[in-house]
């Protein structure tokens, strides 16, 4: 239909986006997680809800404002986004761009640990969910089109094709992290790798990576039944 007439390119989606990182506990006041400052996954609900979407925004702990229009959920840990991002499904379009800590502490402590001179308790990790994939792999209620974002610091294209194939989603968005200043920073240099091949953009701030990713995922999707 004509989507501009009613309201934007993603009038009538709902639009499901995780953004941030994740808080691993090891006690009640230490954990363990991954550099994002939810710069870019929180750009991109902000242009999704622009261009017309129902935006929810699954976020872990950041410090940046909840965008204007966009139902936020605040979580902390992996296991509680991955319970978000179903509670909120379905979804048309899925765009996962939070730093899962890929780890939790099998065992966190109840208590504040204390240093009491003695040995380190080691810390033993197990393995998250990997929210992306248990999405993208659904037999039922898969969202009509999954992206994943994949932050590396060297072989980025060879890398986000393997993930793309790994998780079974429809678009990978690949940065290189390897120099200084993306994470964190206001720029993104990046690379859509779907199983046609890669597109690359140039060096932008991640506002215009968000809006232009949106208008890219709304031509994607404008043939896919409403
Ligand atoms: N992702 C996720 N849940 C996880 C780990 C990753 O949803 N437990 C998502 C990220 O949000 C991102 C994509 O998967 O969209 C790729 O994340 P990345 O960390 O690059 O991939 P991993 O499979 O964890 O591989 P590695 O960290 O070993 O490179
Ligand atoms: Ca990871």
């Amino acid at each position: 239909g004509n989507h501009a007439a009613a309201g934007g390119a993603l009038a009538g989606r709902h639009v499901l986006i995780t953004s941030g990182p994740t808080h691993e506990p090891i006690d009640p006041v230490r954990y363990i997680a991954n550099r994002s400052s939810g710069k870019q996954g929180h750009a991109i609900a902000a242009a999704a809800a622009a261009a017309g979407a129902r935006v929810t925004l699954v976020s872990g702990p950041v410090s940046l404002p909840d965008p204007a229009g966009v139902e936020t959920v605040h979580v902390e840990s992996a296991r509680e986004m991955l319970a978000a991002v179903e509670a909120a499904l379905p979804a048309d379009l899925a765009i996962f761009a939070a730093a899962v800590a890929d780890w939790r502490v099998a065992d966190a402590a109840p208590e504040k640990m204390k240093k009491d001179g003695g040995a380190l308790r080691p810390l033993s990790l197990v393995e998250n969910p990997d929210i992306l994939a248990t999405v993208a792999q659904r037999t039922g209620g898969r969202p009509g089109f999954v992206v994943g974002f994949a932050a590396e610091t060297q072989n980025v294209i060879d890398y986000a094709r393997a993930k793309l194939a790994r998780k079974g989603c429809d678009l990978i968005v690949a940065n290189d992290v390897g120099g200084t200043g993306v994470m964190g920073g206001d720029a993104n240099t990046v690379h859509l790798v779907t199983p046609d091949g890669v597109e690359t953009w140039p060096t932008l701030p991640k506002e215009e990576v968000a809006s232009r990713l949106v208008a890219h995922l709304a031509r994607q999707i404008a043939g896919k039944a409403e």
